[in-house]
């Protein structure tokens, strides 16, 4: 019983250390990064969005890009599109302090514009390193362009929503991004399903080493050898030591 009891705690400690260790990784990642000037954006950004959340969180999210109200606050997802996010995630029992929430793109395309191709291929470089430090089971990719830049492919949200794809042991689901869900009817009623599919594979306790099996409504593709973009070691520009203003991590 003894024993059973230190083993426990052993493994507790080890687990508590494993988190710290990612966190700190990632805050160290933030100050890396924050002052990044790779591309044209950071001129007319107000705050550099790094994304905000739990560093050893099961799930990242990712969207789009910071909105007008995202660079104002250095927080992503607090418009409206981010109130909808709070809603579908108490849908399946979880708030932002337990997951995390990132963009493609750091920082606000001017006017809310689509991300161009250079900004995405610039700045997809940080995302694949808070991947890499994280290290989730599952990737939420929110709407067409995270989608299409996680999985390597130009097909579109709609085909590849609510299917889950297996890129070596991690799971890329893609679903309606939020902020589209607002205006159309029929993308919230799928968004809802999506998000209680989010929930099983959660639910699952194991690691998906050998896939994901057996689980009922969930269509799950093998796609470890189709391209997928994901790969660690994105590398940051300026370094410079400040304070975390922005920088919501438990
Ligand atoms: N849309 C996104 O894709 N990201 C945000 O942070 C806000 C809205």
């Amino acid at each position: 019983m003894i024993i059973y009891i230190q083993d426990k705690i052993n493994r507790k400690l080890e687990g508590d250390m494993e988190n710290n260790i990612k966190r700190e990784r990632l805050k160290e990642f933030y100050f890396k990064i924050k002052n990044c000037q790779l591309c044209e954006l950071y001129k007319s950004r107000t705050n550099f969005v790094f994304g905000s959340g739990n560093a050893n969180s099961p799930v990242i999210f990712i969207g789009e890009a910071p909105g007008k109200n995202e660079d104002i606050q250095g927080k992503p997802f607090v418009g409206q599109a981010g109130k909808l996010l709070d809603e579908l995630l108490f849908s399946i029992e979880l708030e932002r302090s337990e997951i995390f929430i990132a963009n493609i793109l750091k920082c606000r395309p001017p006017g809310n514009r689509d991300p161009r191709i250079e900004e995405i291929n610039i700045c997809k470089n940080h995302l694949f390193k808070q991947i890499e430090i994280i290290d989730p089971k599952l990737l939420c990719t929110m709407g067409k362009f995270s989608t299409q830049l996680i999985l390597n492919t130009s097909a579109g949200i709609t085909g590849l929503r609510g299917k889950i794809f297996m890129v070596n042991s991690r799971a890329v689901l893609p679903i309606n991004h939020p902020a589209a869900a607002l205006y159309t009817p029929s993308r919230m009623v799928v968004l809802r399903e999506d998000f209680q599919k989010i929930k099983k594979v959660l639910d699952m306790k194991e690691n998906f080493t050998d896939g994901i099996k057996n689980i009922e409504d969930l269509e799950v593709v093998d796609y470890s050898s189709s391209g997928s973009n994901l790969r660690a070691g994105g590398e940051g520009s300026s370094i410079s030591q400040n304070k975390d203003e922005q920088l919501g991590l438990f």
